[in-house]
């Protein structure tokens, strides 16, 4: 699969909806946290996989806005997991030439999660290669209700201008995405046909591929066929 993958025949910006790790641990008869540890371990190997296939930017949904309606627990046993592998992919990172960038609203985490958030963008800024984005608090409307009151602050403070001269691209400067590629491929693992709330401005024209595979499973076959799928699209942003 990856011959017929020519050099350049990558899309530029692959979004990955991370799901079915609870369903995978059930199917082990073990708890649900199972499931999301072996998750982990697969995101460190898709970021080396996308970055060595020359990917410009992944992005993966890691924790949604709507997340934190699971069991302390669970929730609690997510943040253990956030502050050990945040430690983990800086290395990943540095080792593969990645920056990564956190998208979402990351006030509402213990102040030792967003200091390790801080530090691991600032200790990639650098990089060159790839661009991970990891989204946690994550939610498209969250993400547009805060791009619409910062840019309500810009206005009020001269910086920009009320009414119809507002472009679609002004507009995206204010979302925390700003600067990047809307993505081209967008992945689900384990069946679910929904974006639950996922990049709903960025996705606007996005190809999607869901694939039955639970996310602990994923593994670079499954990015390559995705890819492959992906490659066999016709895009034809409303035109014909
Ligand atoms: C995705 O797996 C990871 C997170 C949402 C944090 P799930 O935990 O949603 O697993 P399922 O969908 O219940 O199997
Ligand atoms: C989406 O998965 C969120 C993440 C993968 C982080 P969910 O498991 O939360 O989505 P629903 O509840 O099935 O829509
Ligand atoms: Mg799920």
């Amino acid at each position: 699969m990856a011959e017929e993958i020519k050099a350049g025949a990558v899309p530029a910006h692959v979004a990955i909806i991370m799901d079915g790790n609870g369903r995978w641990a059930k199917k082990k008869g073990m708890p649900r946290t199972f499931g999301h540890k072996q998750g982990c371990k697969v995101v460190e190997q898709t970021v080396e996989d996308a970055a060595r296939l020359g990917i410009r930017y992944l992005t993966v949904y890691a924790f949604s806005t709507e997340n934190w309606k699971r069991s302390e627990e669970e929730v609690g046993a997510l943040m253990q997991l956030f502050r050990y592998y945040m430690v983990r992919l800086l290395q990943v990172a540095v080792k593969n030439n990645v920056r990564v960038r956190m998208i979402g609203d990351r006030r509402r985490f213990p102040a030792d999660i967003i200091a390790g958030i801080d530090r691991l963008e600032q200790e990639t800024k650098d990089a060159t290669g790839m661009t991970f984005v990891i989204a946690v608090n994550y939610g498209g409307r969250d993400e547009i209700r805060r791009a619409a009151i910062r840019y309500g602050e810009d206005i009020r403070a001269g910086k920009a201008q009320a009414g119809e001269s507002l472009t679609e691209q002004d507009f995206s400067a204010y979302l925390d995405t700003a600067g990047m590629p809307d993505p081209d491929l967008l992945i689900r693992t384990s069946g679910e046909l929904r974006l639950s709330n996922f990049l709903l401005w960025q996705c606007a024209y996005s190809e999607i591929v869901i694939t039955d595979v639970l996310w602990p499973d994923f593994n670079k076959e499954e990015l390559l066929k995705a890819i492959d799928i992906y490659n066999h699209r016709n895009r034809r942003y409303g035109g014909v």
